[in-house]
């Protein structure tokens, strides 16, 4: 008999296809979105999952669950992930790395080009019919080439935005947990500062920091006070570490220039204050959103779940593990 999974939300049914060459597979293709009841009940029995940024994982979920022995997330992200509760039960934890860093890198930059030059705004005022004529200081932006732009969170998704940055000619700053090594940091001329300095200094401040109890409102009021007047912060990374309330504040009184977000603390959620400013580009958690890269993590996350499951090529060997102690004694 086939074991049995739950993919908790639609994906692309070629990867369900796969998924069924070994699985008694439970696919949510009619895409409804699960809350904690729903997915208890749907996972009762299941050995595995393939799961959505969205669905909590928590330790109640996990010990009610005496089945369950691999979680895959269809994301980098895993703050959704109760990881020493998994641990602690043998259950393997997997995600997407790699597939979605050039993509995600990309959107960042597009998010950064259409804050500093109020893209969005300027879209709503022509279609709003209030284009008339020219004049000198018309949606006038601040500049990207050759400005100063700061990396919180130098990860992969960091470096590649780090990368791109030498085609504008931009002097690179960043801050992570742990300073790169000497040959990184020169093929990427990109300089370790501390976090307050990174605050000071930046024309630009991207967020690509993961998600967790020691990130929550790493940028509050404190820290949007620190940034210049003419500065735009861009959050790519997880709702939540910036205070969404707080940067409403700061956009509404210009203490900071403009913002660009793809995540939202609560999200689908999005704090009223936010819609209600126009210096901000709103888009829906979107950055790994370009057909070839989601193809990609569906199918990273169904690798991840077969090879967990002791099944197909790389049975025992799921590629992209993120409690790799738990191999050790696993369900
Ligand atoms: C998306 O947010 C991801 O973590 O992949």
């Amino acid at each position: 008999m086939k074991p049995s999974i739950l993919v908790t939300r639609a994906i692309f049914p070629d990867v369900i296809d796969r998924l069924s060459q070994y699985f008694d597979v439970d696919a949510n293709q009619d895409d409804v979105v699960l809350d904690a009841a729903a997915l208890r009940a749907r996972l009762a029995g299941k050995a595995g999952v393939l799961a959505n940024a969205a669905d909590q994982i928590d330790g109640s979920l996990v010990s009610a669950l005496p089945q369950l022995r691999a979680v895959c997330n269809m994301a980098v992200g895993y703050n959704n992930l109760d990881i020493p509760a998994l641990t602690a039960a043998g259950i393997v934890a997997t995600n997407t790395p790699d597939v979605l860093t050039e993509t995600t890198a990309d959107f960042g930059w597009a998010l950064l080009m259409a804050t500093a030059r109020r893209v969005t705004e300027s879209e709503h005022y022509l279609r709003a019919g209030k284009w008339q004529r020219w004049s000198y200081d018309m949606l006038v932006g601040v500049d990207v080439y050759g400005s100063t732009l700061g990396i919180l969170g130098m990860g992969r998704i960091g470096q590649a935005l780090a990368r791109r940055a030498a085609g504008f000619g931009m002097q690179v700053l960043y801050h992570n947990r742990s300073q790169l090594p000497a040959d990184v940091e020169k093929s990427l001329n990109a300089r370790y500062v501390s976090k307050a300095e990174l605050l000071e200094q930046s024309d630009h401040l991207i967020l690509v920091l993961p998600y967790s109890a020691q990130s929550h409102h790493a940028i509050g009021a404190a820290e949007l006070a620190q940034m210049k007047p003419t500065a735009t912060l861009i959050n790519l990374a997880r709702g939540g570490i910036v205070d969404d309330a707080a940067l409403a504040s700061a956009l509404r009184d210009r203490q900071i220039f403009a913002a660009g977000l793809d995540v939202f603390e609560g999200e689908p959620h999005v704090h009223p204050d936010l819609l209600t400013v126009p210096n901000v580009v709103l888009t829906p958690h979107i950055a790994s959103a370009s057909e070839k890269t989601r193809r990609a993590m569906a199918n990273l996350a169904a690798d991840n779940l077969i090879a967990a499951l002791d099944l197909g090529p790389q049975a025992g060997r799921p590629p992209a593990v993120i409690n790799p102690d738990v191999m050790a004694h696993r369900r």
